[in-house]
């Protein structure tokens, strides 16, 4: 039963969405990282984001660091995290606290838990625990930007309506560059303003409804380095896959053309190297960055589904299940009408944990902070 992730940067989740505090324990990353608190509330003000198409559950997210960092240091040791929760309404959950939520984790946990688990605001299942990630993720994705690297989600699709693509495929192009910086601080991330626009449109006609809408989440990675990943279990796909799937919501990640290579001819979408300024690149990215399980050099590229929220206020059947009835479920408590734009900054952060973490296994737990 452990909720535990990652080899040599490992990261341990803790704490229920209406228990006293969430929290992490960020173990493994090097001394001498400096941590930059202004960085770490804007990536959590980015998974909050508090508006009109988000829950008006209203949390400062005020983390705290209890251990590993000295002097705004990392020490080496075991960082800590612990974010109070100040907002509970659990009454909320009262009424309905035996109604199974369809498409929630209400089942599922009480087969796992026999019924011990904290069911108030979907406890240890809740996407209030994805705080404390976004935090431990905003200290590697900071450092991570010290050495170059760059991380930025954009919403490709939202209720049907989708984005542009990045402009290039290409490490050092200036204008991908820019791209993904821009989208790494938008509070609603998409490339074409207009799109973003229609999209948050969608969001509210959901929530007018009584209803939920879902998407597709797109993230480049520039800067990494080739020759990251092992060739078989421990491939980056399958590291980046593991981390991902394990986001509340998340339904499908698929890296580069993903599900669109099965129609395609080999001559269509096989990316060809190229000798470019003396150094190696390639002529498409096609594949997302990765062959082999093994980073090329180009950008990473891949895409996560995220689905409709599954707490709705509009009535659907359920059971209860204490008394083992047929029933009715009408949801009144808190929720998002849409989870896309906050779940780009919780894959960010599951991003930059997993590149921490493989890079110190190539190299060693110190390059980052060098
Ligand atoms: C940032 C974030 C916020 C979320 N907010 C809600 C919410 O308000 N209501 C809800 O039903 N699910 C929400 N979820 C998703 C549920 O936690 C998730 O669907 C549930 O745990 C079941 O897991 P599964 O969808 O992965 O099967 C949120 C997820 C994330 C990442």
């Amino acid at each position: 039963m452990k909720n535990t992730f990652g080899q040599s940067v490992a990261i341990t989740l803790f704490g229920e969405s209406h228990g006293q505090a969430i929290g992490a324990v960020l173990d493994g990353l090097a001394p001498g990282i400096k941590i930059d608190e202004a960085y770490i509330r804007t990536r959590l003000s980015l998974r909050s984001a508090r508006s009109n198409i988000s829950t008006p559950r209203s949390e400062t997210d005020q983390f705290e660091f209890v251990s590993g960092i000295h002097n705004g240091i990392t020490t080496g040791t075991p960082i800590g995290i612990v974010i109070p929760n100040m907002d509970t309404r659990s009454k909320d959950y009262q009424i309905t606290e035996h109604l199974l939520r369809p498409g929630h984790a209400d089942y599922t946990a009480y087969t796992k838990y026999h019924g011990y688990q904290d069911i108030r605001g979907g406890g240890h299942f809740s996407g209030r625990i994805t705080a404390a990630l976004v935090c431990a993720g905003a200290i590697c994705m900071h450092a991570l930007e010290q050495k170059n690297i760059f991380i930025g989600t954009h919403i490709k699709e939202c209720a049907g309506i989708s984005d542009d693509s990045f402009a290039d495929y290409r490490q050092n192009s200036p204008e991908l560059k820019q791209q993904v910086k821009d989208v790494s601080v938008k509070v609603f991330p998409v490339i074409n303003n207009v799109k973003g626009e229609l999209m948050q449109q969608a969001i509210l006609d959901a929530k007018n409804e009584s209803d939920s809408v879902g998407g597709i989440l797109e993230t480049c990675v520039l800067g990494i380095d080739a020759g990251l990943g092992e060739p078989w279990f421990d491939t980056l796909e399958s590291i980046l896959a593991h981390g991902l799937f394990s986001i509340p919501a998340v339904k499908g990640v698929s890296f580069g053309l993903g599900f669109d290579f099965a129609d395609k001819k080999g001559s269509q979408v096989n990316d060809s190297p190229v000798i470019h300024d003396g150094n190696i690149a390639f002529l498409s990215n096609h594949n997302g960055g990765i062959n082999g399980g093994i980073s090329n050099g180009m950008p990473l590229l891949y895409q996560t589904a995220i689905k409709p929220t599954s707490s709705i206020s509009k009535p659907q059947p359920t059971i209860d299940i204490l008394q083992k009835k047929n029933t009715t479920l009408e949801i009144h408590g808190r929720h998002d009408p849409a989870i896309v734009h906050r779940a780009r900054e919780v894959v960010n952060a599951m991003t930059a944990l997993i590149l921490c973490d493989v890079y110190a296994l190539r190299y060693g737990t110190d390059w980052i902070a060098k």
